[in-house]
């Protein structure tokens, strides 16, 4: 019995590892930054999507190819945008200025965004289903995470166009939910998967130890297991004969 209830306890153990983080009214990303064929797939997204207008300027496309297993030539022949070199860090190719004159705000780097948000990940994933269309806004698209937000939905082409629902009247007006009006090329699951990708992608770049650190972990804590499972051997060895 006390075995049993020591080898539960242990189990009990194993998903305070897992990151719990989520705020209020965010949605759960899942991210896994042990899993490098998500931030693989978030890093070309990111790429593809957000570095023309932001900036990841803490980070060098080097770094991106040893901790992601990239191969640097296919980083250089993907990634890169520009004619930016494997060394350089990685930097949009808008002046600020110019972001401000087209946006009405420059868009910031993201370096750190996914430790500046309370929620961490799941803030980023929230925000980025959370576009609607909004024909009084001067881009067209409001966001009900970010209300009145100057980005425009990037990923429009990939989710397809959501509208909202509202509830209540007058100044008390607001955004209950997003409905989707017309879908996009992914399925809702395949769009959460992008979403959450990129995420993880954030996640990391915000803390690229971060990864190292999960993977050690895990291994500290079934050293810790291991160790206490002697302990209780031992415990008995002692006790055997007291009896
Ligand atoms: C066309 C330019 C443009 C593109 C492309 C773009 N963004 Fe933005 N983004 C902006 C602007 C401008 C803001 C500032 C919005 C504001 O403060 O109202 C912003 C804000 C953000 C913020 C909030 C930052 C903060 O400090 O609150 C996040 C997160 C973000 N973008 C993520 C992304 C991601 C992820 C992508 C790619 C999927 C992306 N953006 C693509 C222009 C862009």
């Amino acid at each position: 019995m006390t075995k049993l209830r020591i080898f539960a306890l242990l189990l009990a153990l194993v998903p305070a590892l897992g990151s719990a983080s989520s705020g209020g009214d965010l949605q759960v990303s899942g991210t896994d930054l042990s899993d490098k064929a998500s931030l693989q797939s978030g890093a070309g997204l990111f790429m593809n999507y957000c570095s023309g207008c932001h900036s990841l300027a803490m980070v060098r496309y080097s770094r991106l190819a040893e901790d992601l297993d990239l191969d640097p030539a296919l980083v250089e022949q993907y990634l890169i945008r520009g004619d930016a070199k494997i060394g350089e860090n990685i930097v949009t190719g808008i002046p600020a200025a110019q972001g401000e004159a087209w946006f009405g705000k420059a868009a910031p780097d993201l370096s750190l965004i996914a430790r500046a948000k309370a929620g961490g990940a799941d803030w980023v994933y929230t925000y980025l289903k959370s576009f609607y269309v909004d024909e009084s806004r001067p881009i067209g698209w409001n966001n009900k995470l970010f209300p009145n937000v100057s980005m425009p939905n990037v990923l429009w082409e990939l989710q397809g166009i959501q509208r909202p629902v509202y509830e209540g009247h007058g100044s008390e007006q607001h955004v209950a939910r997003l409905e989707l009006a017309s879908p996009g090329r992914l399925d809702g699951r395949e769009f959460d998967k992008a979403a959450r990708d990129i995420s993880a992608f954030l996640e990391y770049v915000a803390e690229p130890a971060g990864i190292k650190r999960t993977s050690t972990g895990v291994w500290v804590v079934l050293f810790l297991a291991f160790f206490t499972f002697l302990a209780y051997l031992l415990k008995l060895e002692y006790w055997r004969d007291v009896h």
